[in-house]
């Protein structure tokens, strides 16, 4: 996608960190953002906040995991701004702890905002970004835990993992539509996502996780040697201007991307797939196509 200036940005999350960041990027670069977010408070501090930096910022309280709400929010920001050109499916919530304490308040709340709010993103605005004809592209924010895994990351990483296959589909399914997706794979990010214990709603009240005010400190502290939420948006802007697959701000996950890939190779069978019971060559023939098409899109 080219030509950002006059283009519409709904950016979920929008009210804090990376979302928060992508409005101040794209903001610059002249794109006009509806920022959805739960909280009304910081929703409007941000909305001011780009404002007084001269961007055309809007916002809307919006529980991305509501899917009538967002349904309503891509209607709300079309009656606001005529169109819609990038979303970015951002908002997000982390807690960590072994999975075997995990209540069904925590499944549910962890899904339904991480992964059934990407869904919930896609399909309200989708009708909208195939119906106008104009280049889009949609940015699912996943981590570098939807690649990989650590002890009590379980629920985090099942949303993350999730997010980026859906995107990586995605992509291929929009492609013919000349829509662009990409998937953000940050690590480490001074944001506060640290606190989302905090808005947690009463209907996932039921919880094998109480965090501390004295764990959200040490995870405070963790963050706080993070990337700046600018500096991921940035990374993000060259990408949506190239469409690329993968958005990958840190530096840092080489070695262990590495070492996972590594271990996969290792534990595929050592020999040629047996043609009569595989459709391999089906399967590459229709992947090769797909990527094809993907390319001849960019061109
Ligand atoms: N901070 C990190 O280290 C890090 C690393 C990798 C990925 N991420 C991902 O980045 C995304 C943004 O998080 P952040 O780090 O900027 O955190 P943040 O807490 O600073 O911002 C997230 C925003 O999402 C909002 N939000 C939470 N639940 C919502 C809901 N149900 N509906 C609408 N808005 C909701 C919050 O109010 C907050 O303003 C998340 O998807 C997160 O998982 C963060």
């Amino acid at each position: 996608m080219q030509d950002l200036a006059g283009k519409v940005a709904f950016i979920t999350g929008g009210a804090s960190g990376i979302g928060l960041g992508l409005a101040k990027v794209f903001g610059a670069q002249g794109v006009k953002v509806m920022l959805a977010d739960v909280r009304q408070g910081p929703l409007d501090a941000a909305v001011a906040q780009l404002r007084a930096a001269g961007i055309t910022a809007e916002g809307l309280v919006v529980d991305v995991a509501d899917r009538a709400a967002m349904k309503a929010a891509a209607v709300a920001t079309v009656a606001a701004f005529g169109k819609v050109h990038l979303l970015f499916n951002n908002a997000g919530i982390s807690f960590f702890g072994p999975m075997d304490q995990a209540k069904e308040g925590d499944w549910d709340w962890m899904l339904g905002v991480n992964l059934y709010g990407v869904v919930n993103g896609v399909q309200a605005f989708l009708p909208h970004l195939k119906a106008h004809g104009e280049p889009c592209h949609i940015v699912n924010t996943a981590s570098m835990a939807g690649l990989l895994v650590g002890p009590g990351m379980g629920l985090y990483s099942a949303s993350k993992f999730a997010v980026v296959g859906l995107s990586n589909s995605l992509r291929l399914d929009l492609a013919p539509h000349g829509i662009g997706v990409s998937v953000l794979c940050p690590g480490f990010v001074r944001s506060n996502i640290h606190e989302a214990g905090k808005i947690r709603p009463a209907q996932y009240a039921d919880t094998g996780y109480h965090v501390s005010e004295a764990e959200m400190a040490r995870l405070d502290q963790v963050l706080a040697v993070g990337m700046d939420p600018v500096e991921v948006a940035e990374a993000v802007l060259p990408a949506v201007l190239e469409n690329r697959e993968w958005i990958f701000p840190h530096a840092e996950f080489q070695q262990e991307l590495r070492d996972l890939f590594d271990r996969m190779l290792a534990a595929l069978p050592n020999r040629e797939p047996d043609p009569g019971r595989t459709r391999i060559e089906d399967f590459r023939r229709a992947r090769r196509a797909a990527a094809a098409e993907v390319a001849d899109r960019l061109r």
